[in-house]
């Protein structure tokens, strides 16, 4: 495609499953203005099995990628390597003016590194979550690749003032809002009306959700057999529903705990399915008395759904969820998950609050930004 002077070509990469809502709305904006933005859609292929990676494109109306590295798991130090090697390839060959990357995951720091190195402008939506906790990987990721980056666009107060701390420069930080926001309000009434709680014999209100993937909660056997256990004698209260990531799977199957969870047919105790669809998720998320997690993202739709959230760690990168909305770090000791979960159980959590400009419009925001990109700073290759 032959690019008009002041059109911009955008890489816009995913990798792992919570990148999707996230780049979607961004891709939808950029649709909008076709003139300005020609994109292409870079699937690092980190996560690929049909329910961790297709079934969100089709759920989210997300166009195919147009390029598939096809890197799958490995160690960090692999994954990031062959992430890197491959997309060192597209850039040479594409010749982009700008990548976009979003989140913490291994394919947002690889393609990050990448790119800069070959001189090209970044753009990493989500900038300056911390949770200061150099045990996770992600918090490796998001250093690194804020420190690079050219664009930061940021979700809330906590995040600007971390970049600030860290010396980055105004001129580069935009609080534009959350794009995963973006997406959940865009599919919540769609969500809503899906049924599924029928199906399953369930009634609003009287059953949970739990998520758990995190390697500091169930790579260690004692760790994830302890959390196990309390969470068991909340599921005698409340049933919860567990749709299991696939590197959790594997750790329930070598430290033998599958006499956990409930074999029924339908939700009874803790009740493990197959990862679930965003659509399917959101519906159950909706409609439950809480949900029980060590991911990210849902601490924030918790926080827009107004359902009380039970965090499964020591700290957060969103504290702002604790602050205004809905979400309570409960770490992974027994005691203080019965704690919380009694307290919402009995009808003592505190309502919470939607966050400043978690609005819907997070990704219009970045788009409109981006369109005053000055074509003088495109790669010295471009040669437009
Ligand atoms: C990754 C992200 C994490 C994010 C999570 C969301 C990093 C460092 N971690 O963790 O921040 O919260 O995604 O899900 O980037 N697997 C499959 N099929 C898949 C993908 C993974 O079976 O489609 C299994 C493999 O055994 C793999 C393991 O899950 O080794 C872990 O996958 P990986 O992408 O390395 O990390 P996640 O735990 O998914």
């Amino acid at each position: 495609m032959i690019l008009k002077g002041n059109t911009l070509k955008v890489i816009n990469v995913v990798g792992a499953r919570p990148n999707f809502m996230k780049m979607a709305p961004i891709i939808e904006a950029m649709n909008e203005q076709r003139e300005r933005f020609q994109h292409i859609l870079v699937h690092t292929g980190q996560h690929y099995d049909e329910r961790m990676s297709k079934s969100f494109f089709v759920d989210l109306g997300m166009p195919k990628p147009d390029i598939d590295l096809e890197v799958g798991s490995g160690s960090h130090a692999e994954q990031t390597a062959r992430i890197m090697v491959e997309f060192e390839k597209v850039c040479l060959r594409e010749l982009p003016d700008l990548v976009i990357v979003v989140g913490d995951v291994n394919s947002t720091m690889a393609c990050t590194i990448t790119a800069k190195k070959l001189g090209i402008q970044v753009a990493h939506v989500e900038a300056g979550l911390r949770s200061r906790d150099m045990t996770m990987p992600e918090e490796i990721n998001r250093l690194c690749t804020d420190v690079l980056c050219d664009y930061l666009f940021t979700t809330d107060h906590f995040a600007n003032e971390n970049l600030a701390r860290e010396g980055v420069s105004m001129e580069k930080i935009h609080f534009v809002g959350n794009v995963m926001i973006d997406t959940l309000l865009k599919h919540k009434e769609l969500a809503r009306g899906m049924g599924i709680l029928e199906g399953w014999g369930l009634k609003p209100g009287e059953f949970a959700t739990m998520t758990l993937h995190r390697p500091s909660n169930v790579d260690d056997a004692a760790t994830f057999r302890g959390i196990l256990d309390a969470l068991s004698g909340v599921a005698k209260v409340i049933p919860i529903i567990f749709p299991v990531h696939p590197r959790t799977r594997k750790m329930v199957k070598r430290f033998g705990l599958g006499g956990y969870f409930s074999t029924a047919d339908s939700p009874q105790g803790l009740w493990m399915t197959d990862p679930l669809g965003y659509l399917e998720f959101l519906h159950l998320n909706m409609h439950a008395k809480m949900v029980i997690t060590d991911s990210g993202g849902l601490q924030e739709e918790t926080t827009v759904l107004g359902v009380p959230c039970i965090t499964l760690r020591e700290n957060t990168e969103r504290p702002i969820t604790c602050e205004v909305g809905t979400n309570f770090i409960a770490g992974n000791d027994g005691v203080a998950i019965l704690r919380y979960t009694s307290m919402v159980l009995n009808g003592e959590m505190p309502r919470g609050t939607v966050p400043e400009r978690w609005d819907g419009r997070a990704a219009e925001r970045i788009v409109e930004i981006l369109g005053g990109f000055d074509l003088s700073r495109r790669a010295a290759w471009s040669g437009h």
